[in-house]
């Protein structure tokens, strides 16, 4: 062989060496594997189990979600919540603290055709602010809902707060649902609503006396401090900024607005308006 010959195959061999180490690098990376959750996955301060869609609508239901509402899911898993919301034509919003949660949450919005209106967030619900919310929904755990509750006590009075299974301590719900294994659910079955209500506790100056009023959660009692003495009242409650109480026979309905409230009271001799304006709390 001469040596221009080999030095020919040489080059020729480095060349192919080359090609072929560019062609190997050249290839597609192996198709990443999209994530994939699996119940009982780690999370911050809870694990990740599903609310069933029977119950997560049933949540919707007690709710009564419409299209002007601003639904806002705490720890909101893969998004089912706030999907499922977003498809009543509600806005609704997902804080999940896993980030793998919030991407797998936007790919699902965009599958439902939804991505406009159902975004997530990855952050923690402990440090995020849910005060816009018109509703809350919440698959967390008793003693995550006890450190909610003060913060949720302050929302806007009538935000309804949705939660699968797990309650508020003594803070009694208005309503409690129970979704049926026919209907599709098998466990952590049960919804519970809160509306929160208005705050009233305290003395309010009516024309016939001095109201005291005094408050847990929903429930009001007190005395009427009329001329004529002291009058228990009887069946306080609040729904939101809705009020109603009895003094005697009289039935008396209207709206909590801050300072003042106000509606009408109906007794023996008809049907009349009241109003009344805070003195103190
Ligand atoms: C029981 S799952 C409920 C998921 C979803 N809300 C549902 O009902 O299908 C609770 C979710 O809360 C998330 N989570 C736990 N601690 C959190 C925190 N501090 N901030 C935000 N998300 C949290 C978990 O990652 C999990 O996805």
């Amino acid at each position: 062989m001469t040596m221009h010959r080999f030095l020919r195959q040489l080059l020729l061999a480095w060349f192919l060496v080359v090609m072929t180490s560019i062609n190997v690098f050249a290839q597609a990376p192996p198709e990443s594997k999209e994530f994939e959750p699996v119940v009982g996955q780690e999370g911050k301060d809870v694990v990740w189990v599903p609310t069933p869609q029977a119950l997560a609508d049933k949540m919707l239901n007690l709710a009564k979600v419409t299209p002007q509402d601003y639904v806002i899911d705490l720890g909101s898993g893969d998004g089912r919540i706030v999907i499922t919301a977003a498809k009543r034509g509600a806005r609704a919003h997902g804080i999940e603290y896993n980030p793998d949660m919030v991407e797998l949450s936007k790919r699902l919005a965009a599958k439902e055709g939804v991505a406009e209106k159902a975004t997530f967030a990855k952050a923690d619900l402990f440090e995020s602010d849910f005060s816009m919310a018109t509703v809350i929904t919440m698959f967390l755990l008793p003693e995550i809902n006890l450190r909610l509750r003060p913060a949720i006590l302050n929302l806007k009075p009538g935000t309804r707060i949705a939660s699968n299974s797990f309650n508020m301590g003594d803070w009694i719900a208005d309503q409690t649902v129970e979704v049926t294994r026919a209907e599709g659910c098998d466990s952590y079955c049960t919804a519970y609503l809160w509306i929160v209500p208005a705050k009233v506790e305290g003395r309010w100056k009516l024309p016939q006396g001095e109201l005291v009023l005094k408050q847990t959660y929903q429930m009001i009692s007190g005395d009427l401090n009329a001329g004529a003495g002291r009058i228990s009242i009887s069946d306080g409650r609040l729904s939101g900024d809705q009020i109603s109480f009895k003094i005697g026979n009289s039935q008396y309905t209207g709206r909590v607005t801050g300072g003042a409230m106000g509606g009408t009271f109906t007794s023996d001799k008809g049907t009349a308006n009241w109003s009344a304006n805070r003195v103190s709390n």
